[in-house]
């Protein structure tokens, strides 16, 4: 049977007051204490709480990741036609494949990132963070997350996929126009028609890639990809999860940085604890994975009834995952809502888990801890500009600052 809401609860559900987006965890607290697992009729989606249903959910076959049409049947109709000769590419991205595709794809992705060819970036990821701070080191303010944090990840993916240089900039358009799409309630004309420029632009320019590659073997990302063997993975493929890597590996990232760089700053203790043994960054980072995750929803599609705690999930009803109220869940996280950068790091769930865990999040975590090392050994002395606005990207599943203003 469905769950009977309050309605009281229901009216006042995070997700529908926009101003409960700037600190939604007292809410989570609440629903993971008292409704676990909450079926929302507004949106006719259920949410889940507790760590441990969230992370057995991650990774329950009941459950699917195919949401792919859903997108297209929420295309404005003057641009539904061309969203759907792009739909292909998108419905080959790896977090929208169940198995056996999933499992056949993933195998081969997985090998285009090796520990080497992930190794090898570091010294790209160090060459980035120079060369945006050398922009700024002579200002005395900047704003970090424009200047620094969101161009960071595409240049170092503009390095993993081999684009050249002087292309860098097209990489951060695609993306942006990506992330746009996917993530701006409700589509718009505007996105939807951006999204089909950079995906037509960005397939041409990964074809001829892998055509290089094929060429002239490398064993970097497209490389590795463009050598397997004929019949495992296709070229359509390849390339479709290569714009899911811009999708998936940029924002996130700058989240990332972002958020770690405002916690310590109006953590003030946290911050000095830091400074006076440098070795904590790493736990920094993990600590703020877990406290401020930069992805903090993930929805899937029940693919049967099934009965979760006495509550019927149906057919077809989307199902969302909330990572935020998990990595807060008492009964795996210590005092949780404390942040400790001192703290042993636990399981957070801030990459999923399972199958569809985050095939980036090793190289995540290096671009992190490089930039954030660059920074804080370059500009000691950074605070808070409190002259100027921070602007946060805060959405159902994003958070994190977009601007974030510094000086130093
Ligand atoms: C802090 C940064 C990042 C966070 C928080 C993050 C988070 C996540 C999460 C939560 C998932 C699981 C999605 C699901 O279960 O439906 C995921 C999947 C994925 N991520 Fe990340 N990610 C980050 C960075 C990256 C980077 C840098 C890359 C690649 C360059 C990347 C590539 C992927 C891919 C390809 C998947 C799909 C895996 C699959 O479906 O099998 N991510 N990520």
């Amino acid at each position: 049977m469905t769950e009977i809401v309050d309605p009281k609860e229901a009216k006042e559900f995070f997700l529908n007051e926009p101003r409960k987006l700037d600190n939604p965890f007292p809410d989570l607290k609440y629903f993971r204490e008292n409704r676990p697992v909450f079926y929302y009729e507004p949106f006719d989606q259920w949410f889940v709480f507790g760590y441990d249903d969230v992370a057995n959910l991650f990774h329950d076959p009941r459950l699917s990741v195919d949401r792919m049409k859903g997108f297209v049947d929420q295309v404005p109709p003057e641009v539904r036609d061309d969203v759907k000769e792009i739909a292909p590419y998108l419905e080959m991205f790896l977090l929208f494949k169940d198995d056996p595709d999933h499992a056949r794809m993933r195998k081969f992705l997985h090998a285009g990132f090796n520990l080497e060819a992930v190794h090898r970036l570091k010294d790209q990821i160090q060459g980035a963070a120079d060369e945006l701070l050398d922009r700024v080191q002579n200002q005395g303010h900047f704003d970090v997350c424009g200047d620094f944090a969101f161009l960071l990840p595409a240049y170092v993916l503009s390095d993993f996929l081999g684009v050249h240089k002087e292309d860098r900039d097209r990489v951060v358009q695609w993306s942006v126009d990506f992330i746009d799409f996917f993530n701006h309630i409700p589509i718009t004309e505007d996105t939807a028609g951006r999204m089909v420029q950079s995906a037509t632009e960005m397939i041409d320019y990964t074809k001829g890639l892998l055509a290089e590659r094929r060429w002239e073997p490398r064993d970097d990302f497209l490389g590795t990809l463009a050598n397997v063997e004929e019949g495992t993975i296709t070229e359509e493929e390849i390339v479709a999860n290569t714009m899911l890597l811009l999708l998936a590996g940029h924002v996130a990232v700058r989240n990332l940085v972002g958020n770690t760089i405002y916690l310590l700053l109006t953590h003030p203790k946290q911050y000095s604890l830091l400074k006076s043994n440098p070795d904590l960054l790493k736990n920094a980072i993990e600590e703020t994975l877990r406290y401020e995750p930069p992805v903090t929803l993930i929805p899937r599609i029940a693919l049967e009834d099934f009965d979760l705690h006495g509550n019927t999930i149906r057919k077809g009803q989307i199902v969302q995952l909330s990572i935020a109220s998990a990595n807060r869940d008492a009964s795996h996280f210590p005092d949780p809502e404390y942040f400790d950068i001192s703290r042993k790091p636990g399981r957070y769930l801030s990459f999923g888990f399972g199958p569809h865990g985050c095939l980036g999040a090793p190289l995540a975590k290096e671009e992190a801890r490089i930039s954030l090392e660059t920074l804080f050994r370059r500009m000691p002395g950074i605070k808070l500009d409190k002259s100027r606005h921070i602007e946060w990207y805060r959405n159902a599943a994003n958070r994190g600052p977009i601007i974030l203003p510094l000086v130093f």
